[in-house]
């Protein structure tokens, strides 16, 4: 199957099962916009339940915050997102299409001329007389001023120079950059992947969403819909400090919808314009403080165990440490860890204020994208809010107060000459580091902060396509014949349990059915299904992959027995209610 024709049996089955819907669609529908249906929903919430209850209910050092969609404009300011938070566009001149203009690639490998191209690819077999036929037959009818379609003789030089390299495979992507980098194409493309048109200047373009807040509709009442749910974190940080009765290190956590006006909203759910995130922010002392409290840093190289956080953690630690656990939980909803890659930011991709940022990439049908990112953030954001806002986001830490009031001048002076060296040294000023160095000694800071930031469609959509499997199946007669079923890890399959009589018409075994359904379904999400043979029932629950499906029979009247079928396995056991509940207790806890 191709990674196109991949992605479309998900969202083929997504639409025909009731997960996920265009928005709107009887008008149409709106690129970058989607529902979830019945289905879906109850997927959706399963994560971030899940990531709620390992983020935030099972730790002691974090808190929960539901902030308005909505705030003060001056906010997006602070973050820079009214000046930065934007993508370079472009517009082709003769097609008209906006684009972003660095996804021009992408755009052509979607594009029905790219898609073909790849299909010829696919069937080439080294001939590169596919290549040129593709060039003069089709692409000339669907889009005769591409470049690759002007320039036939440079884009079969370029298959055939690919073809001749044994380490590589004629994929799409490696064609067009031979095909781009080919010296005599340079005069000869317009490279709007469309149409082949001349492209405009790339001009920023901001991301956010505006709206007006109130009756008037000017520049004063201006106000956006948030681009991630970060910033209300920091902007209610001191909030949130002053009533949990946690110190540094500590975090807060926000799920919430966030909107981007998308240039180009692209491969399903996965580029949307309103879409949800699951972010943290977890503050930490900066590795001065920890320094003076307890005399050393721990870094990566002193090997730390990362399974228990510890006081002597440096930004570096506790980095990696947040990396390790967010891996954890993707793997714990069911990714497997083969199936998704460590991206590490560096040079020009690394924001000029973050430490560290590392993207968990998946696998998707589309290619190796990112699925959440874990950035060490400094002190950039709660500093902006202070700046902006003219509010001290200084934190006052009673250890570091003590520690350093055991320090007598000398020691203090010693301190202060090795920051300033080291600030001074990667370009920083030397009165700001005074100042900071000042302060510390006081025993107070802005802290610094690690972001895990993931998105839940993201996760949704990866969880998805690796559930998805079509078994081929033989029966006992030899009859071959295939079954669709989605292997979610149960805690977030949609439907936990599916309850059955095995036959309709007899009021003993369905009254008997419809109360261990009455019972399961208060504890867990279920599914009543009484019509069709049980082998038809048992497909309908593999198609959403519910784990477990339940008939109750006639020997249940008899020894209280069920029999419960294991999606996965298609294994039948016989159990009795309170057996089946302990079963799904262990298997669903987080
Ligand atoms: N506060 C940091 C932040 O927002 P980001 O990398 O822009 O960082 C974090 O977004 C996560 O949010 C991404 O890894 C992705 O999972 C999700 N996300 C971002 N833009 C998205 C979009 N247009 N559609 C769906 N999910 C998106």
């Amino acid at each position: 199957m191709s990674n196109e024709s991949s992605l479309s049996v998900i969202t083929t089955l997504c639409k025909r099962r009731g997960f996920i819907f265009h928005s709107s669609e009887i008008y149409g529908g709106m690129p970058g916009f989607f529902d979830y249906g019945p289905l879906g929903c109850e997927m959706k919430r399963n994560i971030k339940e899940d990531w709620w209850k390992t983020t935030v209910r099972n730790r002691e050092d974090v808190e929960g915050l539901d902030a308005t969609i909505i705030m003060h404009p001056d906010i997006w300011k602070a973050s820079g997102h009214l000046d930065t938070f934007s993508d370079p566009m472009t517009m082709c001149k003769a097609c008209k299409k906006l684009m972003r203009a660095d996804q021009i690639w992408d755009i052509f490998a979607d594009s029905d001329a790219g898609q073909s191209l790849q299909k010829v690819l696919d069937e080439s077999n080294g001939e590169a007389g596919k290549i040129v036929a593709w060039c003069k037959g089709k692409a000339k009818g669907q889009t005769p001023n591409l470049p690759a379609v002007l320039n036939a003789d440079v884009l079969t030089a370029a298959y055939e120079k690919l073809n001749a390299d044994a380490a590589s495979y004629a994929d799409l992507k490696s064609l067009y950059t031979l095909f781009f980098n080919a010296k005599n194409s340079e005069q000869k493309i317009s490279p709007c992947p469309h149409c082949g048109g001349e492209l405009t200047e790339p001009r920023p373009f901001n991301l956010m969403f505006k709206t007006v807040v109130g009756p008037i509709d000017d520049e004063k009442n201006t106000a956006y819909l948030r681009p991630e749910t970060a910033q209300a974190i920091f902007a209610q940080f001191l909030n949130v400090l002053a009533t949990s009765r946690q110190s540094v290190p500590f975090g807060i956590a926000q799920i919430g919808k966030s909107f981007r006006n998308e240039v180009t909203p692209r491969n399903y759910t996965f580029r949307s314009r309103e879409f949800e995130q699951m972010e943290l922010e977890f503050f930490i002392r900066p590795d001065e403080a920890v320094e003076l409290i307890y005399g050393k840093v721990t870094t990566l190289a002193d090997n730390p165990d990362l399974t228990t956080p510890e006081d002597a953690w440096g930004w570096e630690v506790w980095h990696r440490y947040w990396v390790t656990q967010r891996k954890g939980w993707v793997a714990s909803c069911g990714l497997p860890v083969d199936s998704f890659v460590e991206s590490v930011h560096e040079g020009d991709d690394l924001a000029h204020y973050a430490r560290a940022c590392v993207d968990l990439e998946y696998r998707f049908p589309f290619g190796v994208q990112e699925l959440e990112g874990i950035a060490a953030r400094s002190d950039f954001d709660l500093s902006q809010h202070q700046k902006h806002s003219g509010k001290s986001m200084e934190v006052f830490d009673e250890p570091l107060k003590l520690a350093c009031k055991k320090m007598d001048d000398a020691a203090k002076s010693a301190f202060m000459d090795k920051v300033v060296a080291d600030w001074t040294a990667c370009g920083k000023d030397e009165a700001v580091a005074r100042a900071f160095v000042a302060r510390l000694f006081e025993g107070r800071y802005i802290p610094h902060v690690i972001e895990p930031s993931a998105g839940v469609d993201r996760m949704m959509l990866a969880l998805l396509c690796n559930a998805y499997d079509e078994q081929k199946l033989v029966d006992s007669k030899g009859k071959e014949d295939t079954r669709l079923v989605m292997h979610f890890q149960p805690r977030i399959a949609p439907i936990k349990v599916a309850v059955f009589p095995l036959v309709k018409n007899k009021p003993e075994i369905y009254n008997k059915a419809r109360e261990v359904f009455e019972h399961l379904r208060r504890r867990y999400a279920a599914f009543w299904d009484q019509s069709g043979a049980i082998g038809r029932r048992y497909r309908r629950q593999d198609e959403i992959g519910t784990p477990w499906c339940v008939t109750v029979d006639f020997d249940t009247m008899e020894d209280g027995t069920m029999t419960v079928r294991d999606r996965d396995s298609m294994e039948q056991k016989r159990m009795t209610l309170d057996e089946l509940k302990v079963m799904m207790d262990e298997a669903l806890l987080v």
